[in-house]
């Protein structure tokens, strides 16, 4: 059985301003600096990101950014490249975040854009995934997935994408304190593998490691890692306090 690293990741989303932002990483970094079988990943707002780095270079915590442009440069105000991300000490990227579909016209298109100026200039994407609420009801969870998945990673092949970590995180999760089960989550996950596999062959699919995200707590985490495909976990409101997201880093400790 090939071994996946677990990755705990910490999405920041708009909180923290730079200040607090070096506070929590090294609240965080206290906490968690002896980890070694999991990695650790947060993302801060772009402000914070440089100095953020400065904090915890050198030790088991990286630097993501929520969001990438995906030109090289030019005449683009407001947006920020994946050269820019690696200077300001970035090794991860989320891409295609469901907020950011929902509220600034992310298309898997432009994920997919994204995901290849990513990796191109050697940052790890985060490439996330999921079904509203309505979709659920109405079934349509795998087609919705499938559609986002092949059109995210086309025009791809499984050398590219050695790196890439899929986040599958169901809309209705998402701040929402409903969590999806544990078999829930691995229902999909399993779904996201076998397709991984169908399109790019059985090492990529048994090496990529497939985040949950959604409503993560300290006291669900063990139950959602016990699965099999469940690889992490990409956490939003729990990550904002080191305290909690320390919990949820050490969850092997708690089971
Ligand atoms: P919550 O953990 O706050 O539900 O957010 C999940 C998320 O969107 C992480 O990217």
């Amino acid at each position: 059985m090939v071994h996946r690293r677990p990755l705990i990741a910490g999405n920041w989303k708009m909180f923290k301003t730079c200040p607090e932002a070096v506070e929590t990483a090294k609240q965080l970094l206290k906490r968690v600096a002896k980890t070694t079988d999991v990695d650790i990943m947060i993302a801060p707002p772009f402000t914070a990101l440089a100095q953020v780095s400065d904090v915890v270079k050198g030790t088991c915590i990286s630097v993501g950014a929520q969001n990438l442009f995906w030109e090289a440069e030019g005449a683009y105000t407001g947006e920020i490249s994946s050269s820019m991300l690696v200077s300001a000490g970035c090794r991860y990227v989320i891409v295609g975040h469901s907020e950011r579909r929902q509220y600034f016209n992310e298309t898997d298109e432009s994920v997919n854009w994204k995901l290849k100026s990513s990796l191109k200039n050697g940052l790890i994407p985060v490439m996330c995934v999921g079904e509203s609420e309505k979709e659920r009801e109405a079934e349509e969870t795998f087609s919705v997935l499938d559609k986002q998945v092949k059109n995210g990673l086309e025009d791809f092949s499984a050398d590219d994408l050695k790196v890439l970590v899929v986040a599958y995180e169901p809309v209705w999760a998402i701040g929402t304190g409903k969590t999806a089960t544990a078999e829930q989550a691995q229902e999909v996950h399993e779904f996201l593998r076998a397709m991984l596999e169908k399109k790019f062959g059985n090492t990529l699919a048994k090496t990529t490691r497939i985040l949950y995200g959604g409503s993560v707590k300290p006291n669900n985490i063990a139950e959602l890692m016990s699965m099999p495909d469940v690889d992490g976990a990409l956490v939003g409101g729990a990550s904002l306090d080191p305290e909690t997201f320390s919990k949820i880093i050490q969850f092997q400790n708690r089971t």
